[in-house]
């Protein structure tokens, strides 16, 4: 008989988590004004609000941080980190900064000037709101396909290098400071990049004389499915797949709390000296001195230590055997989501799964509310409320896809936990024609209005 899978780790620590009632649940959302980002989590039995910073560290990232050195300038940390990062991305410069966000606020300090246009593949949602923060433009360049739920493809994150192009003509080259290439395209369902769209957006770039910025968030599973679906990359390890694809970049922007497997941290790297030198000031600034940013050094250690870990085969073979695992109990019941399954989440599709809800009552969020009152389990909106208004008209935006995204935490929950999740999506799937209304927004914040939003029942 063939031998079922297993992971290649075995669990030292565990922590309780709490079932509740369905009148508990019914209370602590009123309470949290049907905004998820609001509820205590010790409310929350299954939490997939998101895979960033929730992941389970290993025991030698755990002993690293006993040895993190934490001297103002010149820790062995900063050095160990500087190692891992030479390594692996072969930046020559780079400056530790507090999370993913961060290093794009120094990166930007230093590159974007207001009326500049970044043009990218779904930009992250802080992403865009550091570039459109400072009066710049964000065009979207992601293929078409990757709008469609139902259509099938191993690398549906990508870059349009058509739209890309026009942008590039269309406009004059000092307007356009960077292109930014998120890998895996979180907003578009953690879905790939392949080598050639990573090559030829490269190229692309250097025709026109546009500096790459590479979105580094989930680039370790970006280069599994290179990997496992590219023709000619079967044989080549993550680390080599991982070295080519920034062979192609000219700086990268990292939070390191999800690939990196750490509770906190990023960066920002490059190879240009100068723009170095101008980032520098923006991390004394806003993160801290340039050996730690916004790290502390113990991070730091616990860092470099993941990042080497999380470019190994089997533990990325095991973290994205877990997401598909997901997918195909969905298939099973026949629930709809973005097709194929992808790398850090399941984004199920929200208005297939709640036809009768109206787009202006936030499909998405109600059906998040919804999952939540089943069975406890808290995923994210990826819909109208995290497009938020047009920065002219201020006006709701409303995005082709309405999504909830099940985003799973890295060595967090076992394969049980992902049958009950399958199990209490199917239940609301099943009861869809009687979910009819949504809700209305009570408050919001000028930008990034998700996090703090307040709603009522529509
Ligand atoms: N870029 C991508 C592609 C991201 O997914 C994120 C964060 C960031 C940048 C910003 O990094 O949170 O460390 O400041 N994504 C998280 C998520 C929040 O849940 O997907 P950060």
């Amino acid at each position: 008989m063939k031998l079922p899978y297993a992971e290649p780790y075995r669990i030292k620590t565990t922590e309780a988590i709490r079932t509740s009632t369905r009148e508990e649940r019914e209370r602590w959302i009123r309470e949290a004004h049907y905004n998820l980002f609001k509820l205590d989590s010790d409310k929350v039995f299954i939490d997939l609000l998101t895979d960033s910073g929730t992941g389970s560290m290993s025991d030698r990232q755990w002993a690293a941080m006993m040895t993190g050195d934490e001297s103002y300038a010149g820790a062995s940390s900063y050095r160990n980190l500087a190692d891992a990062v030479h390594t692996l991305f072969g930046m020559p410069y780079f400056l530790p900064t507090h999370q993913g966000r961060a290093a794009e606020n120094v990166i930007f300090s230093a590159l974007l000037k207001e009326g500049d246009i970044v043009p990218g593949n779904s930009h992250f949602d802080t992403t865009k709101g550091h570039i459109e923060f400072r009066r710049c433009s964000a065009p979207d360049c992601t293929i078409d396909a990757a709008a469609d739920t139902q259509k099938e493809l191993p690398f549906k994150g990508e870059m349009d290098l058509e739209k890309l192009e026009r942008v590039f003509s269309e406009n004059p080259r000092e307007k356009i400071p960077c292109c930014v290439l998120t890998i895996t395209n979180n907003t578009a369902g953690g879905q790939p990049v392949s080598m050639r769209n990573i090559r030829e957006t490269a190229a692309l770039c250097r025709r026109y004389g546009v500096p790459l910025l590479i979105d580094s968030a989930r680039f370790a599973e970006n280069a599994y499915f290179i990997k496992t679906r590219e023709e000619g990359y079967a044989d080549r390890s993550i680390k080599e797949i991982v070295r080519e694809i920034y062979d192609h970049a000219d700086i990268m922007t990292i939070s390191a709390k999800k690939d990196g497997v750490v509770n906190m941290g990023g960066f920002v790297a490059m190879r240009d000296k100068e723009l170095f030198t101008r980032a520098m000031s923006f991390c004394i600034m806003y993160e801290g001195y340039i050996t730690y940013g916004g790290m502390a050094g113990r991070d730091m250690n616990a860092l470099a230590v993941g990042l080497m870990e999380n470019t190994e085969f089997e533990q990325l073979d095991a973290r994205i055997r877990q997401v598909r695992l997901l997918g195909d109990l969905l298939d099973e019941y026949g629930v709809p989501y973005q097709r194929p399954a992808g790398g850090h989440a399941i984004f199920l599709d929200a208005t297939r799964i709640l036809p009768r809800v109206p787009k202006e009552e936030f499909i998405a969020q109600t059906l998040g509310v919804e999952l939540y009152l089943e069975a406890g389990i808290r995923g994210v909106e990826i819909g109208a409320i995290l497009a938020d208004r047009d920065p002219e008209t201020r006006e709701n935006r409303y995005p082709k896809l309405e999504l909830l995204r099940l985003a799973i935490p890295r060595r967090l929950y076992t394969d049980n936990h992902i049958r009950v999740v399958a199990a209490a999506v199917k239940n609301i799937y099943d009861r869809r024609e009687e979910i009819t209304s949504g809700y209305r927004i009570t408050f919001e914040a000028p930008i990034l209005r998700h996090f703090t939003v307040e709603l009522d029942k529509a």
